[in-house]
């Protein structure tokens, strides 16, 4: 069977050639970070940097690696005008003339390299605005601002999963020829729910409508809705949010009460904006207890956001215990 390659699926949806040219530098270089995952403690790249990131965590080695590697690649690319990455302190400029601002999660789900668990590469691709030089300013656009979004999943196979506003394309990494093809074009998201994604030991620091909302999926069919929960926790959210496109589901990393000022875990412009975008495209909803995540002014490139993203029914009703 003949399947459609990365190429040919940008140039068939009409993308923009100077989009195209970002997106296939994204996918290349991808495929050069999964043969270093591959490699593992036989090329020396696990355990951890010996540095602190802008976020306040100790950096692995991979995390250094992948940035270096997205960071030269995208630098090299005329389109890109202005790159932001969880591991970089400040907005890095480019190309004056180029048409694009990226931003990236280079490595997600740190905590996995070192026990050959899934991780991911997040990435959000924005218009540029502004006059050159790059300023953070002109990164700080809302979500439904971005022209394409999608992540690369590092797994038993390695997938890359885009949407560039018109739903969801899955491509599966031909190890044999480093091609990416199209394996599945029409992802959608159902909108009821059977399984749900969270780490449960932060439970105790949530806010008291994520405790009672929890609760009553917790109490399956005997509780108030009358039916049993399956679920599941990665620690990465490409992977999480990944099973959520494959088989539905709600993701959240909510509101924390030992960061009240710091709104949760999960950042916004590198992790649940570009999620947000895919997540909507597959007909799902992605937002905080107050509005749609894809609305939000940021305010700052690092800023961090309470997520209740996936199936459109449940999370509606996970937000609906906040707002009552
Ligand atoms: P990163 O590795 O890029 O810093 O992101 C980790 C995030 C996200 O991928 C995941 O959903 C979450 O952290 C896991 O958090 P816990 O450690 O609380 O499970
Ligand atoms: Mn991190
Ligand atoms: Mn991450
Ligand atoms: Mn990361």
């Amino acid at each position: 069977m003949s399947r459609v390659a990365l190429p040919q699926y940008l140039e068939n949806a009409a993308v923009a050639a100077e989009l195209q040219s970002v997106i296939l530098g994204l996918a290349e270089v991808s495929v050069d970070i999964s043969k270093s995952l591959a490699k593992g403690a036989l090329a020396g790249v696990l355990g951890a940097a010996g540095a602190e990131n802008v976020q306040g965590e100790d950096q692995k080695k991979l995390d250094v690696i992948a940035n270096d590697m997205i960071k030269d690649a995208l630098a090299a690319l005329p389109a890109v005008r202005g790159l932001a990455s969880e591991e970089e302190a400040e907005v890095v400029p480019c190309h004056t003339a180029g048409s694009y601002l990226v931003t990236f999660d280079p490595l997600d789900g740190s905590s996995n390299i070192d026990i050959n668990s899934m991780v991911g590469t997040i990435f959000s691709v924005l218009p540029h605005r502004g006059e050159a030089p790059v300023t953070e300013q002109d990164f700080l656009q809302p979500g439904r601002h971005q022209q394409a979004a999608g992540y690369v999943l590092y797994g038993p196979s390695v997938m890359l999963v885009l949407s560039t506003g018109n739903g969801v394309a899955m491509f599966t990494l031909d190890q044999d020829n480093g091609t990416y093809l199209l394996t599945e074009s029409e992802v959608v998201i159902p909108a009821d729910a059977k399984e749900f994604s969270i780490n449960m030991s932060n439970q105790r620091h949530w806010a008291a409508p994520m405790q009672a909302y929890i609760a009553d999926l917790i109490s399956g069919k005997d509780g108030p809705r009358a039916k049993d929960f399956n679920m599941r926790w990665v620690a990465a959210m490409v992977a999480d949010v990944h099973r959520i496109l494959c088989r539905g589901g709600l993701f959240t990393y909510p509101w924390d009460s030992r960061k009240p000022d710091q709104a949760g875990k999960l950042r916004l412009m590198y992790e649940a904006n570009p999620m947000g975008f895919l997540v909507e495209q597959a007909g799902g909803e992605i937002w905080t207890p107050e509005g749609k995540i894809l609305d939000i002014q940021p305010e700052h490139i690092h800023q961090r956001v309470p997520v209740i993203l996936g199936a459109a029914n449940e999370v509606a009703l996970c937000v609906d215990y906040h707002q009552r």
